[in-house]
């Protein structure tokens, strides 16, 4: 991103805490302390303090706590603003955007406690504008392609942009490799062209020819989770209610964490369902979704009731 002038947060890699802490004096807090390699969601410290920063490189670099995943570590800048997605379908050169989204990834409502895999996500998310998204096509997709190719090394597949929109513009957080979950839960009931044309068209280089179509809907989708998740939780408890949705194009059920037993579904992890609905806009599908949360049930069930809010608040 340094290189090729890809807008993201000011940074420094370090292998040696000396150093590492000697950056955090010099810069201040609020500040970010990441573990460069996977950390299972856990390699990211936003630090409120000096101390929390020192503490935290020190305990990845010195420590170890992370592993391999925390020997190199990247001290950045703390960005402030409203983060969001946007997926990019790639084919090496051409590339097409889905609608943009935002997930929740604290556990509790307002955005606060640990982090976990996503308990809900909405799209569109009215954080990014069309303006916002045209700028990060330009600015930051084409150019991270263009540059893949130069490198020899073109990237097909899809392109999971986490961004910051500052008030200096679009920043990257993060890219993955990926779909998000469970941005995708509410990415596809909005994309209305054929996903297979869509996938082959970027295996075979010729997504400039595909006219993609997301539907000017909204969707939402509730993650129902197993009480105590993202640490300890109970699980085997019969999910009762399902059966009201099979039919519906409207509400869909995604199954993460369950099984089946004896011809039952049960729990089976800690993020349980993604209850995902579209409508006309966010607030008749927040309304929609939470109505089925409160139709299915099963014991230890815990999910956010505040997905959305910051389009709600806008609205
Ligand atoms: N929802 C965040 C992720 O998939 O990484």
């Amino acid at each position: 991103m340094e290189r090729i002038g890809v807008p993201t947060a000011r940074h420094q890699s370090f292998t040696d805490s000396q150093a590492a802490s000697a950056y955090i004096r010099e810069q201040g807090a609020p500040i970010v302390v990441k573990a460069s390699g996977l950390a299972a969601g856990k390699g990211a410290v936003v630090c409120h303090s000096v101390d929390q920063a020192l503490a935290a490189a020190h305990d990845m670099l010195d420590e170890g706590t992370l592993g391999g995943a925390g020997h190199h570590i990247v001290v950045e800048e703390y960005m402030t603003g409203e983060e969001a997605s946007l997926f990019a379908i790639c084919d090496g050169e051409h590339f097409i955007t889905l609608t943009p989204a935002q997930d929740h990834k604290p556990i509790y409502d307002g955005d606060k406690g640990p982090n976990t895999g996503g308990m809900g996500a909405y799209a569109p998310a009215p954080a990014m504008t069309p303006a916002l998204v045209r700028e990060t096509e330009e600015r930051i997709i084409r150019p991270v392609l263009a540059e893949m190719r130069r490198l020899g090394t073109p990237y097909q597949g899809v392109l999971y942009c986490g961004l910051m929109c500052t008030e200096s513009g679009v920043k990257v957080v993060e890219f993955n490799a990926r779909f998000g979950d469970p941005e995708c839960q509410i990415l596809m009931p909005l994309l209305k062209t054929d996903l297979v044309d869509v996938l082959t068209a970027a295996c075979d280089g010729r997504l400039d020819q595909v006219q993609v179509e997301c539907a000017p809907e909204a969707a939402v989708c509730v993650v129902m989770a197993s009480d105590g998740y993202p640490q300890f939780y109970e699980k085997g408890f019969e999910i009762r209610g399902l059966e009201a949705f099979a039919d519906r194009d409207d509400l869909v059920v995604f199954h993460a964490g369950t099984a089946q037993r004896d011809g039952r579904v049960i729990t089976d992890g800690g993020r349980v369902l993604g209850v995902t609905a579209t409508d006309a806009d966010i607030q008749a599908a927040v309304a929609k979704a939470y109505s089925a949360v409160d139709q299915i049930a099963f014991d230890n069930a815990y999910c956010r009731r505040d997905i959305a809010y910051r389009a709600l608040g806008r609205a």
